[in-house]
């Protein structure tokens, strides 16, 4: 049988640079060699996209954040016809946007912290924070890897979080802080892997040392009460469903009271060995390079069959 050809895109132009090369160099090195050949194209211009992608059956996305999960390259892979892994198009903008996507949770029930947007600091609003109630994350609104991000405990401190977060985005959300039992539920073909619990060790909340330095975090699969593990499902997968994911995301909550309130959904999620959705798969048996797999697999499936439904319109 003929290898496919599966191009691993990472690099990129966002903030997350260095933790997508990371997981682009682990996806190479456990994508299934008896049925993959694995070839890094690593980006640094969007432009390169056009020529690294040529002559690939496939792109396995490694990018992370802006130009690369908001569904820019999905839409370029989608007109140059290359199947690609995880979300399309739309549900990529919309989870990448995280005040759309709250809206849309909100409207559908989904426990949500309140929040805030900001277009400039013409929106400055000491007062609209105020009632809000501190504290607040007050954080980029299409960021990720926290970057940007700070916990504000008081009116002093709301400035100067709101022009650091201005300096990764065009638009920063204020959101009610939601104390409590921080979890994430990754999702692989519209099934729900183990639960994973996270408690942040030398910093107070999951900030970028506490996700990508060795002890930062201790990350562990979680045995919740079954009614608690049944809203959790509940709101994880509606999350998934109402945003239009397929193939893989994660789920970022805070568990208050028994209560999931959904912070974000990731479309392309951190995936080296240690990252949390690989580990996850781990738990429900699922090998990396297994998980790979499952991914390309269901995305080929995917793929395949908005095709179809484009054909079946003609
Ligand atoms: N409203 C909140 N209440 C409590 N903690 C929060 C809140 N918002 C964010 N956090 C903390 O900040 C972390 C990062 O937040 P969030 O997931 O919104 O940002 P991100 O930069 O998009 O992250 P990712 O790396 O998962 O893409 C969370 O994992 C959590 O620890
Ligand atoms: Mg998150």
């Amino acid at each position: 049988m003929q290898r496919l050809k599966v191009g691993v895109i990472m690099g990129g132009v966002s903030s997350e640079y260095e933790v997508s090369l990371n997981t682009g160099r682990e996806m190479l090195k456990h994508l299934d060699p008896s049925k993959y050949e694995g070839i890094p194209v690593i980006i640094n211009r969007l432009d390169q996209l056009i020529e690294g992608v040529n002559g690939l059956d496939f792109a396995l996305l490694a990018l992370h954040g802006a130009y690369g999960e908001d569904g820019t390259v999905q839409g370029t892979l989608e007109t140059l016809g290359i199947p690609y892994s995880g979300s399309g198009v739309l549900s990529s903008s919309l989870c990448m946007d995280k005040q759309l996507s709250k809206t849309i949770l909100r409207h559908a029930g989904i426990p949500t912290p309140d929040w805030l947007c900001w277009d400039s600091m013409e929106c400055y609003d000491t007062d609209a924070a105020r009632r809000l109630g501190y504290p607040v994350m007050v954080k980029p609104n299409a960021g990720g890897s926290s970057i940007g991000m700070t916990k504000v405990n008081s009116g002093q401190e709301l400035r100067n979080a709101v022009l650091k977060a201005f300096a990764e985005d065009a638009c920063v959300m204020i959101e009610r802080y939601t104390a409590g039992q921080e979890i994430t539920c990754s999702l692989l073909n519209g099934k729900l892997l183990p639960v994973i619990g996270i408690r942040s060790l030398g910093e107070e909340w999951f900030d970028y040392s506490a996700k990508y330095e060795q002890g930062g975090a201790d990350e562990q699969i979680l045995q919740l009460p079954a009614a608690t593990a049944e809203r959790v499902q509940e709101a994880a997968l509606a999350s998934y469903r109402l945003l239009k994911c397929s193939v893989y995301a994660r789920v970022d909550m805070m568990l208050k009271d028994g209560v999931p309130y959904v912070l974000e959904v990731n479309t392309l999620p951190g995936m080296t060995e240690t990252s949390l959705l690989p580990q996850s798969a781990l738990a429900a048996g699922f090998t990396f390079s297994g998980l790979l797999d499952a991914i390309i697999t269901g995305s080929l499936q995917e793929r395949s069959c908005r095709q179809g439904t484009v054909v079946s319109h003609v």
